[in-house]
């Protein structure tokens, strides 16, 4: 049987961004983890432009073709990791503008929050991801992976983890899996 389809979501598209080695890291003990085959997709390759589809995503009749690509990347994904860093208390518009763009493609799909920043490790950021993923039907898992001062887990461009960080990353794995095995038969059952 084949493995599901896990996506991480690189959120930042700023030169310099953490948000790829993070990504990257967490990619890696996804593919360790053995129970996902694992895509890395890059918003800045995504390239969206600011939301200008005419009619609203939940009709998926769209006009442009980078939103057909994009749909045809969430479409074949069945669970996520979205990397999420914290700008002004809040999500990246590059990662909400991603996420506007489509609507069904997202449903009753889980997703783990990897996030970052200062003292408060990114979770204003996660907990207001987790407040745009509700009305797609997405299930964020409990458990998350959130680093705090986490410039300090990033060497020349590579994360070098502390054990607790890996601990945190395979939790949120094991439990995005079993949302996932629940949530692929329901999306079976809808279809
Ligand atoms: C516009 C902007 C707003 C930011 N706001 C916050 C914030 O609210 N909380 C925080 O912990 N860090 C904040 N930061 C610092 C980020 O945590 C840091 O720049 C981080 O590298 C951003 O992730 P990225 O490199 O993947 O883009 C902010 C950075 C930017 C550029």
């Amino acid at each position: 049987m084949s493995l599901p389809r896990l996506a991480v979501v690189v959120g930042s598209t700023r030169p310099g961004r953490a948000a790829l080695p993070l990504a990257e890291w967490i990619a890696q003990i996804a593919r360790d983890h053995g129970g996902f085959e694992v895509e890395l997709v890059d918003l800045a390759d995504v390239d969206l432009p600011l939301f200008n589809e005419p009619r609203h995503p939940i009709l998926k009749q769209y006009e442009y073709d980078y939103t057909k690509r994009w749909s045809a990347i969430v479409d074949a994904a069945d669970a996520f990791v979205m990397v999420s860093p914290e700008y002004n208390h809040g999500i990246t518009a590059v990662l909400k503008n991603a996420i506007d763009y489509l609507h069904s493609e997202w449903a009753y799909k889980a997703v783990g929050i990897l996030s970052y920043g200062g003292v408060a490790a990114g979770t204003r950021s996660a907990a207001m991801l987790k407040q745009v993923l509700a009305p797609l039907k997405m299930v964020p898992t409990v458990a998350s992976v959130s680093l705090p001062f986490f410039q300090q887990f990033i060497v020349d461009g590579v994360v070098k983890p502390n054990t607790e960080m890996t601990t945190a990353a395979n939790a949120m794995l094991d439990e995005l899996a079993h949302w996932t095995k629940a949530l692929k038969t329901l999306r079976a059952a809808d279809a």
